[in-house]
């Protein structure tokens, strides 16, 4: 009896509950951060800049909000804000024996058509990209071509054009190296810790030159890496390269870290020693980052992907990162990653009307809380908030947002006693070691519904993390606590639609 109640009780509510997961989240729709119109995104994949327009593909399942059915979607934008929704550009391969996902990958322009994909005497746009193939417990590296500026591509008919027959082998990120004449692949070896660099003149044809891994952190498997040149305080003699891989996943607090060193075209050298851990975000959720191929000027761009792991959204699920600038700069500890909402964002900011940005005289907090939105101003936590404050007597401060009237709120302080940044969310607290320069802490939060990414001193660190607040929780505020802080500039856009 007690059984049959069971079952059918079960009956009527299993609709409810499966309804329940599926609530729509409007709330939680990020405006000026990318989502996938509907269903999952991961990875960003095949970042490329063409003809004055950027394209981001992405990891997409496009039958449900899950991950799952890999495929390449697609998306273009000319200011790195306002994106343009495409349709997949490349999807998931079936047939009766096999089904190959297409894992995440980089795309170059063969502007020489070095690879003969190319029409009419044209170079192609061509994917490098893993074949997943679950069924045969297998990850190898296919390229596929686009001849019409990459937004449908065909599958090359050799593929794949790199197998070392491993389960996990997988992500290569491809460049072009001038002064060898030749593209350069990094790929990771996900379980060995470690990345493996092949050089191909054609896309077709690679050979293994070189490997690098066991340092750092090696918690964790090893994917998305990628390699990228960089001068050293914008210095053209001190050339560096930048080598970032995913080594976290879910569980880990960091998940992305880096390595500086020296590529002489063949082999990565790391200048620091192989215990050196370095991370480039300190929250646990960006992940999978890619930097930009083919942007002019020298310039470095990425994307990472934020995890949605822990609250589920709908009908998407998944966000990208607000595209980064990466630098390398001399610090006391040595040369470091710095990172900053990619320049291009200010024209942005700057054609906001009047009405949506404001502009805060310097002040003097003591001991309490500015409340900083007004009305229906500045109260959609679509708020892009740039601070800079020279500590006093006060122990913390810093900026709350997403605060509710019962209470609850996200702290984002700085304790002066410890030098620490830190998050709290009121369940758990993220933090980073990080010291004032010329006694400042200057803080560029970019709020956007429910990702929160936290640049400090000009992004020397960053805490990036998700928050799922109320739809009323919507107050922020600039605090001090136990003693006096100069707030000395504060300037808020308010970039909700
Ligand atoms: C990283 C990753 C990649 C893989 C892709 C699959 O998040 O695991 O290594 O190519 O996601 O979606």
């Amino acid at each position: 009896m007690k059984r049959q109640l069971f079952y059918i009780l079960a009956t009527i509510l299993l609709p409810f509950t499966l309804h329940a997961q599926d609530q729509p989240t409007p709330q939680w729709r990020p405006v000026y951060h990318f989502t996938a119109p509907q269903n999952w995104l991961n990875d960003p994949n095949g970042l490329i800049y063409l003809n004055g327009v950027y394209h981001l593909y992405y990891q997409h399942n496009p039958l449900e909000n899950k991950w799952g059915h890999m495929s390449w979607g697609h998306a273009i934008s000319k200011d790195l804000l306002h994106w343009q929704h495409l349709p997949v550009a490349i999807p998931e391969i079936v047939t009766t024996d096999t089904t190959t996902w297409i894992f995440s990958g980089s795309a170059v322009w063969d502007e020489h058509n070095s690879s003969g994909l190319g029409k009419n005497g044209k170079g192609p746009v061509v994917a490098i990209y893993t074949a997943d193939q679950p069924k045969q417990q297998k990850e190898s590296q296919f390229i596929a071509y686009s001849n019409d500026g990459g937004l449908t591509y065909t599958n090359y008919a050799h593929n794949p054009v790199v197998d070392i027959h491993q389960k996990d082998f997988r992500d290569p990120s491809v460049i072009w190296l001038e002064a060898q004449h030749k593209w350069l692949m990094t790929v990771a070896v996900p379980a060995e810790h470690k990345v493996q660099f092949y050089s191909s003149g054609n896309l077709k044809d690679w050979e293994l030159i070189s490997e690098f891994g066991n340092q750092g952190d090696t918690r964790k498997i090893w994917e998305c890496p990628s390699l990228t040149p960089l001068y050293v305080d914008g210095n053209p003699a001190k050339k560096k390269w930048l080598l970032m891989v995913s080594s976290g996943n879910q569980e880990a607090a960091t998940g992305m870290q880096y390595f500086i060193g020296d590529f002489d075209g063949k082999k990565f050298t790391n200048d620091n020693a192989a215990t050196t851990q370095l991370f480039v975000d300190d929250g646990k959720t960006f992940y999978a980052a890619i930097p930009y191929n083919h942007l002019p000027d020298g310039r470095q761009t990425m994307i990472g992907w934020l995890m949605p792991f822990e609250t589920a959204t709908s009908p998407w699920r998944g966000q990208m990162s607000i595209p980064r600038d990466l630098s390398l700069k001399t610090t006391a500890a040595g040369i470091r990653l710095f990172q900053q909402p990619a320049a291009v964002l200010n024209t942005c900011l700057e054609q906001l009307p009047a009405a949506k940005k404001r502009t805060q005289k310097a002040l003097t907090l003591d001991s309490k809380d500015l409340p900083l939105n007004n009305g229906q101003r500045f109260n959609n936590n679509t708020n892009w908030i740039d601070a800079t404050f020279t500590p006093g007597t006060a122990t913390d401060f810093g900026l709350k947002i997403a605060q509710h009237k019962n209470g609850r709120q996200v702290v984002i302080g700085y304790n002066v006693q410890r030098k620490e940044l830190y998050i709290n969310d009121g369940k758990e607290v993220q933090r980073v070691s990080v010291s004032p320069v010329n006694h400042q802490i200057r803080l560029q939060v970019l709020l956007d519904k429910s990702s929160v990414e936290v640049f400090v001193n000009n992004g020397e660190k960053v805490i990036t993390t998700l928050i799922f607040p109320d739809r009323e929780a919507t107050g922020f505020a600039a605090f001090a606590d136990n003693g006096h802080v100069t707030l000395n500039t504060l300037k808020v856009w308010d970039l909700s639609k």
